[in-house]
């Protein structure tokens, strides 16, 4: 099949491209760049992509499938329908499945159920066995079965000890340790530690939680030589000691969720549960730490952190609701209102940390939009105004605290794998 996309914005920051054009894909591979004849376009589908971007496909790299375990709230393949919708071609899946991903078995499942869809899953497998903190799960087995990276996220590796070990394994095959970083005994809480948390009544968890494990980590990964990649940070002083170590040499790098660049822990006043999350929303203060971040390239990526939970464990009293929002299709729509259009990251900075950051930080091949080239790409509208509708959502799951909200800039097709979706739809291409 022929496809002709006409005059798209193709921009990959990169190559240093940046061009208006046709783009002509032919079997799934880039053909042609340029502007095309009449009679090149007769036998293809023509696409008018005017003022649309086309960017190497973009990677959300913490991403929570729950299979196995917990079909009822998502699975590899509603998860991936789920990532198209909202411009990804590629995910990395968290380990806290059930059983936990701590065995080559997993990851093999999860990979065997991800490869007919036309998104790429990279499985993280567990640290530790159980991811208990314990005893180091079979790190190489793991890694040559698939895996590209390693976490116990849920909760951060419990033993500073394993921790050291797993850097050290880690290190052998350039693989990072992606830390969720919260000390345990600081953490008995449902939301942040602040006036907020006073006023309500609630158990809370203060940032100093988050603060220490994330030192405890540059620590060893100074240390020991390996790389770390911060989980969705969210404290104002964890930013500050990324951005100290990285001026250090220390191999580390992080991620922020939209959720913690947007909103503030004055949200948990509703009681609405789409609010409870961990690390949990911050204060305003830690908000604006999210987006100097951003902007000063402390914090390296954009990652949703896709949490499915089902509607009836999710609408508990705010204390037994688990943790954890959507986030896969709104993603791109917060970072391009919120960031691009509020003029504090350009779109080759977005690409960068949509795309080309989480490739390098998993070790995945970096995308290039050249002809010859397999086609793996995102194409968006920066203007598209649209309100999010969960009942739209292609997730099984619906715990999004964005539904309703008006945003500007959605996703307008993927491609990959010989694949494309659009307006709704997968075809072969
Ligand atoms: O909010 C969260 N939900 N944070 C996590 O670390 C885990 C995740 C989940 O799996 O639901």
């Amino acid at each position: 099949m022929k496809i002709v996309l006409k005059q798209v914005n193709l921009l990959n920051p990169e190559q240093k491209l940046n061009l208006k054009c046709d783009l002509f894909i032919e079997d799934g591979v880039i053909r042609k760049i340029g502007d095309l004849k009449p009679e090149d376009l007769k036998s293809s589908k023509v696409y008018e992509f005017e003022n649309k971007y086309c960017v190497p496909g973009f990677v959300d790299m913490h991403v929570h499938l729950r299979e196995p375990g917990r079909e009822d709230e998502e699975t590899v393949v509603t998860g991936c329908n789920s990532a198209a919708a909202g411009g990804f071609t590629a995910v990395a899946s968290m380990p806290n499945t059930n059983p936990d991903t701590d065995s080559a078995e997993i990851v093999r499942f999860i990979k065997e159920k991800a490869k007919d869809h036309l998104v790429d899953v990279f499985p993280i497998a567990a640290a530790s066995l159980g991811r208990k903190g314990e005893a180091l799960a079979p790190m190489y087995e793991l890694y040559e079965a698939g895996a590209v990276g390693f976490s116990d996220d849920g909760v951060a590796i419990k033993s500073s000890l394993v921790l050291r070990h797993a850097m050290e394994y880690a290190k052998m095959f350039d693989a990072p340790i992606i830390e969720h970083c919260e000390d345990e005994s600081l953490a008995d809480g449902v939301m942040n530690e602040s006036v907020t948390s006073t006023i309500l009544g609630l158990p809370a968890i203060p940032n100093v939680a988050e603060d220490l494990i994330v030192i405890r980590d540059i620590m060893l990964a100074e240390f020991t030589g390996a790389k770390v990649h911060i989980a969705h940070i969210s404290s104002k002083n964890a930013v500050e000691l990324v951005r100290q170590a990285k001026k250090k040499g220390i191999n580390v790098t992080a991620e922020v969720t939209p959720h913690h660049f947007t909103l503030t822990d004055e949200t948990v006043k509703t009681f609405d549960t789409n609010y409870k999350m961990n690390p949990p929303l911050r204060t305003r203060a830690d908000v604006d730490a999210m987006i100097v971040g951003l902007k000063d390239g402390t914090i390296d990526c954009i990652a949703s952190d896709h949490a499915p939970h089902s509607i009836e464990e999710k609408e508990m009293e705010f204390i037994y609701a688990p943790n954890g929002i959507i986030g896969l299709e709104t993603t791109l729509g917060i970072a391009l209102s919120d960031l691009v259009h509020k003029k504090h990251l350009t779109i080759e900075q977005l690409v960068e940390k949509l795309s080309i950051n989480p490739r390098k930080i998993l070790n995945i091949p970096q995308v290039i939009i050249k002809e010859g080239e397999i086609a793996n790409l995102t194409f968006f509208d920066p203007e598209q105004i649209w309100t999010v509708d969960i009942t739209k959502f292609k997730s099984k799951s619906k715990n999004s605290p964005f539904d309703k909200r008006l945003l500007t800039g959605k996703s307008v097709a993927v491609i990959n794998k010989k694949k494309m979706y659009f307006e709704d739809k997968f075809f072969d291409i």
